[in-house]
């Protein structure tokens, strides 16, 4: 049992690594100065506000000087009385600083030299902590760069583990705080292996107070995930019946995937996924089917859930803000950001190394244990997404609640923001939630920002959906 003992004996080190961070914590009097010097006076073009940000380094990793950057955004009002929400997007690889903050649900968009409110940002319900994870995405850095190589969602998870508890070390205020995770995509790995990695640490130590996680479009299972992509290509008319079939029986997603990052695709699925590239064509975004392609290059956050989208890039997207945005000194400089090994700043590292084939580890069994441990879990789907589809996701939810005997606590049912349909619910054993937001990508809080922080405020209150309007 190598990866059992591997786990082991990692949880061993990191456990002596914990302890010692708490004793340095415990010894550091002035731990307020130190989030003091993170604290961002002004971003360049920002409107005025009345709540406070910080953005700078959290070591994690002293001999390898591994420094994991974060974007952290007070609540609007109240800060104090709020929840804490981690926020982490996909790739892997891909920066939830330029995709969830400045695209999706932060305070501010970029529009030429200036940033633009959002008027529906997360922070009006929480305080936002947004994370570049793992080392090599966007700010964060490593002075020893073979810690780019063979990355894996053991040594991310461990690394965010050491981020938030040190970061609360700087934000001593918080450490009591309601802690939930959120994230989009790759991060449906990401958000339940940190989440089960706090549980096994809290049963020694009572360090992190997490009361729930959320994830967007997540991949949680990835031959399901992946195989529902077929039948939404079909049913949306992006492929015809014919290759419906050949996708369906011949050579399925999942498998294609999995001999891509093999190294060895074979004849069949080379024929097959060439007939459905020239059906689906280059000029959909495959993130919202709806939409005209590349919105902006930000979007397209994920690599390794697309592969053959690799070696056919499309690019009509013009100026692209947000890379043009954290890419002026003036904005480094007023983020305490450095970029260290790297010219620019990108949405997606191409210096980072990640084991592609850790996509295939099934965290749906990891979320179904953390359901056990009394944690709320809500999966959510922008509806226009054939990345990761809402049918892969409901299924699967459905499949973990029949596997836990939890019943259905709230039927399937739309659900209103305003005086529209926000999307549809189902919840099961009052724990675990599934909900769709209705015409939103598979970056929801970019297409519809509104029934976002609907859905986002209900399940930070622990609230079924809006029934009526
Ligand atoms: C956090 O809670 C613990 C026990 O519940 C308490 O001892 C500690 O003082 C609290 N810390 C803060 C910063 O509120
Ligand atoms: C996908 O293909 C694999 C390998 O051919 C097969 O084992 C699996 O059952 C297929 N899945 C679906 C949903 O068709």
């Amino acid at each position: 049992m190598p990866s059992l003992q591997w786990k082991t004996t990692a949880l061993a080190v990191a456990l002596l690594q914990l302890i010692t961070l708490s004793m340095e914590a415990v010894e550091s009097s002035s731990s307020s100065s130190l989030s003091a010097l993170d604290r961002i006076h002004q971003l360049p073009g920002q409107p005025q506000v009345s709540y406070q940000q910080f953005s700078g380094y959290v070591t994690v990793d002293v001999k390898k000087q591994k420094a994991l950057f974060y974007y952290f955004v007070e609540a609007e009002s109240d800060p104090a009385s709020k929840p804490l929400v981690l926020w982490l997007n996909g790739g892997p690889g891909c920066s939830s600083l330029g995709v969830g903050a400045f695209s999706e649900n932060g305070p501010f968009r970029p529009s030429g030299k200036a940033l633009v409110r959002n008027e529906y940002s997360w922070n009006r319900e929480a305080n936002m902590l947004y994370l570049e994870t793992p080392i090599g995405v966007g700010f964060s850095y490593s002075s020893d760069s073979s810690s780019y190589v063979a990355v894996n969602d053991k040594i991310t998870g461990m690394d965010n583990l050491i981020f938030l508890h040190k970061w609360f070390v700087k934000f001593p205020q918080h450490r009591n705080t309601s802690l939930f995770i959120t994230g989009e995509s790759y991060a449906g790995h990401y958000v339940p292996q940190l989440a089960e990695l706090m549980l096994q640490f809290n049963k020694k130590d009572k360090l992190f107070n997490l009361k729930g996680i959320a994830l967007g479009n997540p991949v949680l299972e990835f031959a399901t995930d992946f195989n529902s992509r077929a039948e939404f290509f079909w049913s949306h008319g992006l492929i015809s019946d014919l290759t419906y079939k050949f996708f369906t029986s011949t050579c399925n997603y999942s498998r294609y995937v999995s001999e891509y990052y093999r190294g060895s695709v074979s004849p069949t699925c080379s024929k097959v996924m060439s007939l459905v590239s020239r059906e689906t064509s280059r000029f959909v975004d495959k993130y919202d089917v709806t939409l005209d392609v590349c919105i902006s290059s930000v979007l397209s956050q994920s690599k390794v859930l697309s592969p053959q989208q690799v070696t056919e890039t499309v690019d009509v997207c013009v100026e692209d803000e947000t890379v043009s945005y954290l890419n002026r000194r003036d904005v480094q400089n007023a983020l305490h950001a450095h970029l260290v090994g790297v010219n620019r700043w990108l949405v997606c590292s191409n210096i980072l190394d990640y084991e592609f084939l850790d996509l295939e580890i099934p965290t749906i069994s990891t979320v179904g244990k953390l359901i056990k441990a009394g944690i709320p879990v809500l999966v959510y789907s922008g509806d226009q997404d054939s990345v990761v589809p809402l049918t892969g996701s409901r299924t699967l939810v459905r499949g973990l609640a029949e596997e836990l005997g939890l019943k259905t606590t709230v039927p399937y049912r739309v659900w209103f923001a305003g005086m529209q349909v926000g999307g549809w619910t189902q919840v099961y054993g009052d724990i675990l939630s599934f909900a769709t937001i209705r015409g939103a990508s598979h970056e929801a809080p970019f297409s519809q920002p509104e029934r976002s922080l609907v859905l986002f405020k209900a399940f930070l209150e622990g609230k079924p959906l809006p029934e009526v309007f």
